[in-house]
């Protein structure tokens, strides 16, 4: 096996090889090193096969798109990613198969709800939940401290000591460290207990990434529309939201609230299906045809698309054209579709 860590930088972009078949996956690449890596598979011999984001970033423009354009590989990301345009989505267990190398899925929810890692034989790829001598922040972007504080403590920290870990960010030039090093001595998480986890994370007060808003716009959509406005992170944390459960015992009890639906008219029609009744005006022509729904401007307005995200900010949007009952369907159309399974 090939592996390779190809930034040399604090964002770490990782080259899982198989030199006996000549496959390749590369694992959270960043759209502006993309000639470095096109250099470094040919210098290899490796066709790419696989791009995978361990989860959707704020900080960086993913680079998958542009490898899929360019070298017909697949992108994987985790069910619950936001972004509708994926190859395969994983869930926690499946299992990879690079050649002859075999990567398996845990889902590590808790830095965002689409965080994955990657488990090869003896090392584990941990993204942005678990780092060396620290963890990813849980303050945006759907962070949860006390999923993170689970995923790193009940799937991480159980795996053999000697394992090591590979993180998607370091800022202390390490390259990696172990299970047991971070189970023992990491000084976020190692002895504290969840609530204790929980306090640490909610009173980090750091800075947001610079350009945060465009960033994840650009790695959930795809589009690069300097026209359209992006409401601000303090608006989105003031949307309200309704569970799938909240929002069918509306719609039994015949309130019938509006629900508009942001996605794509492909992903409206397609495999997760949608919401009957549901409008569809997709994200990017809502702030052209709002007024298609000024009529609804006093009613309980729900917003959905795939996982949640795309429909927080149409809420936020809304809400600040001065509609007064705007919801955000929580975990969108991927938690409606798994409350209709139950
Ligand atoms: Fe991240």
């Amino acid at each position: 096996m090939l592996f390779k860590e190809l930034n040399h930088s604090q964002c770490k972009t990782y080259l899982i090889g198989c030199r006996n078949t000549g496959s390749a996956m590369l694992v959270d690449p960043l759209y502006d090193r993309l000639d470095r890596y096109f250099a470094i598979l040919g210098y290899y011999g490796l066709g790419l096969l696989y791009a995978v984001d361990t989860h959707t970033h704020a900080d960086h423009r993913s680079g998958c798109f542009e490898l899929r354009e360019f070298l017909d590989c697949k992108i994987i990301r985790h069910q619950m990613a936001p972004q509708p345009n994926i190859d395969i989505h994983v869930e926690d267990g499946e299992s990879i198969q690079l050649g002859e190398q075999e990567i398996k899925v845990l889902y590590t929810p808790g830095h965002t709800p689409d965080s994955i890692s990657l488990l090869l034989h003896d090392r584990v790829l941990t993204g942005d939940v678990l780092l060396i001598g620290g963890t990813g922040r849980s303050d945006f972007s759907g962070g949860d401290a006390a999923a993170q504080y689970e995923s790193i403590t009940n799937k991480l920290f159980t795996l053999p000591g000697e394992t090591r870990i590979y993180p998607g960010h370091d800022y202390r030039g390490n390259k990696f460290s172990t299970v047991s090093k971070e189970r023992d001595h990491n000084p976020r998480i190692s002895g504290k207990s969840r609530d204790e986890y929980i306090q640490i994370m909610n009173n980090l007060d750091l800075p947001l990434p610079e350009k945060i808003q465009e960033v994840l716009f650009t790695n959930i959509t795809e589009e690069e529309d300097k026209e359209f406005n992006l409401p601000s992170i303090s608006q989105l944390n003031d949307v309200n939201q309704i569970s799938p459960e909240g929002l069918s015992v509306l719609v039994t009890q015949n309130q019938e609230p509006i629900i508009v639906d942001v996605r794509n008219p492909d992903e409206y029609s397609g495999k997760l299906g949608h919401i009957q009744g549901s409008v569809n005006i997709p994200l990017m022509e809502l702030a052209d045809r709002y007024r298609e729904l000024a009529q609804y401007k006093n009613q309980q307005v729900i917003l959905v698309c795939r996982s949640g995200v795309r429909s927080t900010t149409a809420a936020a949007l809304l809400t600040g054209l001065g509609f007064k009952q705007v919801y955000d369907l929580k975990g969108g159309m991927v938690r409606w579709n798994n409350m209709l399974k139950k």
